[in-house]
């Protein structure tokens, strides 16, 4: 193990208070695609035309059908090695709050409770008119979906120039503020607000741990940047820890 994971591990066995900020990286080893890596949705994919109210309001149908896409794919997916660390620190630390980008729901799947999910949940349907949201895993037959009340249905997640679901950066930013340690895992710090979430810290000199096999806008300012996939170095980080917070 090298010495950077285990200063790592050290100070994460003193926190008691552990705020997490996860993205697209940290399922790729779960076989879902991240969006501006390798083989990434964005690199492929215009953004503006499947992932912004406009692109909706101009071919919903179009939307749909990436989104189920995308659905399917997810749901044959399992969650690796990394979800399942987190899930065991969760358990072991004090204070714990699981900030992630990702509307997978693997984190959910895995067990992980505290979650604040901030680009909202790709198994949530909302009404485009009464505005009613509902959890819906089925395969969808009609696209675009339509609700009882007649208006369109639309995936509940965030899109670009869309606002974070209600209070969630307030709760994600209270979490990262009170946090002994921050871990950083498998975003590439681009998109915002969610990105803002880390420099405070960093100036507050709360010790930041990112977890990345590339280097990302953050790696020269956290106080450990580990180079790997996250199924493999947070369990490193976390199994057979012993006591969090002594
Ligand atoms: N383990 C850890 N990190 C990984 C792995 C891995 N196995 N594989 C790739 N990564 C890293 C990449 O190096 C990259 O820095 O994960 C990061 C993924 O970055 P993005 O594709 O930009 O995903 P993310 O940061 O989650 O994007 C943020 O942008 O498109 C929107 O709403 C979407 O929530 C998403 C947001």
């Amino acid at each position: 193990m090298s010495s950077s994971v285990e200063a790592a591990r050290t100070a994460l066995l003193r926190a008691g208070s552990v705020a997490v900020l996860t993205g697209a990286g940290v399922s790729a080893e779960s076989g879902i695609p991240t969006f501006r890596s390798n083989g990434g949705y964005w690199r492929t994919h215009r953004f503006e035309d499947l992932a912004t109210p406009q692109g909706f309001a101009r071919d919903p149908k179009f939307v749909w059908e990436w989104y189920e896409e995308r659905r399917r794919s997810i749901a044959s997916a399992t969650p690796n090695a990394g979800h399942a660390a987190l899930v065991e620190l969760e358990r072991r630390v004090r204070r714990f709050t699981l900030n992630t980008q990702n509307m997978d729901g693997l984190h959910d799947l895995a067990g992980s409770k505290n979650i604040v999910k901030l680009h909202g949940d790709i198994w949530v349907l909302r009404c485009t008119r009464c505005r009613r949201e509902r959890v819906d895993r089925t395969v969808l037959r009609e696209l675009p979906p339509y609700c009882e009340c007649g208006g369109m249905l639309r995936p509940g997640v965030v899109w670009f120039g869309e606002m974070l679901p209600e209070g969630a950066m307030e709760r994600a930013s209270d979490a990262v503020h009170n946090a002994d340690v921050v871990i950083v895992a498998g975003t590439s710090a681009r998109v915002y607000p969610a990105a803002g979430l880390i420099p405070p810290a960093m100036e507050r000199g709360t010790a930041a741990i990112e977890i990345n096999p590339e280097a990302t806008d953050f790696s020269s300012d956290v106080t450990f940047s580990l180079r790997g996939p996250s199924a493999e170095i947070l369990p490193m980080l976390i199994m057979d820890g012993g006591n969090y917070g002594s």
